[in-house]
């Protein structure tokens, strides 16, 4: 299973332990959110209402990992749709390399932020490659009333080039954030 920062997430939560509610959003090929399943979470995972082969990759992620309690879900980042509303709250979103392109930050954190007004404890793990040094969240995060804080790779054993039988994430530089409500909020 190809996913460039799946590997990093793959680790995080055998280190943390997770069984809680889990969403993973962006999910693709799925491959944190089937391992959290594995472990004992409740999963859900989305990807773009627009993108049904997306959806359907999902689907054959759980197919293939025999998971069929795992839902999957059409949630397209900043609509308000009628599966947004209806989701439980949620423990952890995982986004596994869904900051790529800046013009849908906000649109992301606009679904987070949606997510968090149903559990103000929510966290977001998310791991994604450093594309360009000129990104930066840290306006965006201030306007919806969010902090993050960088999860050093050394951490939890992931700073390496080849991690879980994989090659990737090789040569690119990979972070990993926690966000979550400001403090002031909580
Ligand atoms: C770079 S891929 C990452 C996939 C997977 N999480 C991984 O780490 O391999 C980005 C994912 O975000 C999904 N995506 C792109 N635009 C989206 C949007 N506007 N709303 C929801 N998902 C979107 C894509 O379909 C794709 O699965």
């Amino acid at each position: 299973m190809a996913c460039t920062s799946g590997p990093v997430l793959w680790c995080w939560p055998s280190t943390c332990g997770s069984t809680e509610d889990l969403y993973q959003i962006g999910a693709g090929v799925s491959l944190p959110g089937v391992v959290a399943a594995k472990c004992g979470a409740e999963v859900i995972l989305s990807d773009s209402c627009e993108l049904p082969h997306c959806l359907e990759v999902c689907r054959q992620s759980c197919r293939l990992n025999s998971l069929p309690q795992v839902r999957v879900v059409g949630l397209t980042w900043g609509h308000l749709s009628q599966d947004l509303l209806a989701l439980p709250p949620q423990d952890i979103i995982l986004a596994s390399d869904v900051f790529f392109e800046p013009e849908d930050f906000e649109d992301i954190l606009t679904t987070v932020y949606f997510l968090m007004q149903k559990n103000p404890k929510v966290q977001l793990w998310s791991t994604y490659q450093v594309r360009s040094a000129d990104w930066s969240l840290e306006a965006l995060l201030y306007k919806w009333d969010m902090k993050c804080i960088h999860i050093p790779l050394a951490s939890f054993d992931a700073d390496r080039d080849d991690i879980a039988d994989s090659a990737l994430p090789g040569r690119h530089t990979i972070e990993m954030l926690v966000i979550s409500f400001a403090k002031d909020r909580l």
